[in-house]
């Protein structure tokens, strides 16, 4: 495989989908390419980051897929008509199915704002994930990549990143110091961590076949 094949699924501003561009352009993600972003949300900002970095865009809503069912078989045609290898979920905030991430195994990661297993799963998003560390009061969060299957950010941690909670923190400013120092970096790296697995992987294979 010469580069692996991303498939960005997003919902809203798209500051990690940022980072991923950015780190394509400056090399720093040179095993994969962004081939595709998709979002659930017609206006989510995401969109227009992807339109200004030339990368193809789609806005998939559950309600034209007439629900679940048809939304993710749309997903499945989309990222499959195109060869996608790795799917990135990066802020988006849809439900997928057992049926949806057993198909795409270990094809799919998503960047989760908290050290897993802390402040995760169901209704743990966003700002509410910030809100429970500070009223907990730990000293110190972050953030998770990590392997997605039919659990809420249940799947294999793949990379973490710690941020350390100061005194006066809100759950706005806390989240903009996990996106800055945590999120941003770690999602790229354990992307190009995974597409050069399957580079490499595919290299070897085709070496092997010789
Ligand atoms: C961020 O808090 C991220 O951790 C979570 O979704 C939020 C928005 O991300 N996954 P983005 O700006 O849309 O990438």
């Amino acid at each position: 495989m010469a580069k692996a094949k991303i498939a960005v699924l997003v919902s809203g501003g798209g500051t990690n989908l940022q980072a991923l561009i950015d780190a394509e352009k400056s090399g720093a993600l040179k095993s994969g390419s962004i081939r595709l972003v998709i979002s659930n949300k017609k206006d989510a900002f995401a969109l227009e980051r992807a339109a200004k970095a030339g990368i193809e865009a789609l806005a998939i809503t559950r309600k034209s897929c007439g629900g679940q069912e048809g939304f993710e078989k749309r997903l499945t045609e989309e990222i499959e008509n195109r060869g996608i290898d790795l799917i990135i979920m990066a802020g988006f905030l849809s439900i997928l199915s057992e049926d949806f991430t057993s198909h795409f195994d270990h094809r799919i990661i998503n960047i989760h704002p908290s050290l897993i297993p802390s402040f995760c799963g169901k209704g743990f998003y966003g700002l509410t994930v910030h809100e429970a560390a500070l009223e907990k009061g730990v000293k110190v969060t972050g953030a998770t990549v990590h392997y997605v299957n039919e659990i809420p950010d249940g799947g294999e941690i793949i990379m973490q990143k710690a941020v350390e909670v100061k005194d006066g923190d809100t759950p706005e400013i806390l989240q903009r110091r996990v996106m800055e120092e945590a999120e941003w970096v770690i999602l790229p790296a354990a992307a190009e961590k995974i597409c050069a697995e399957m580079a490499g992987g595919g290299n070897a294979e085709t070496e092997r076949s010789k």
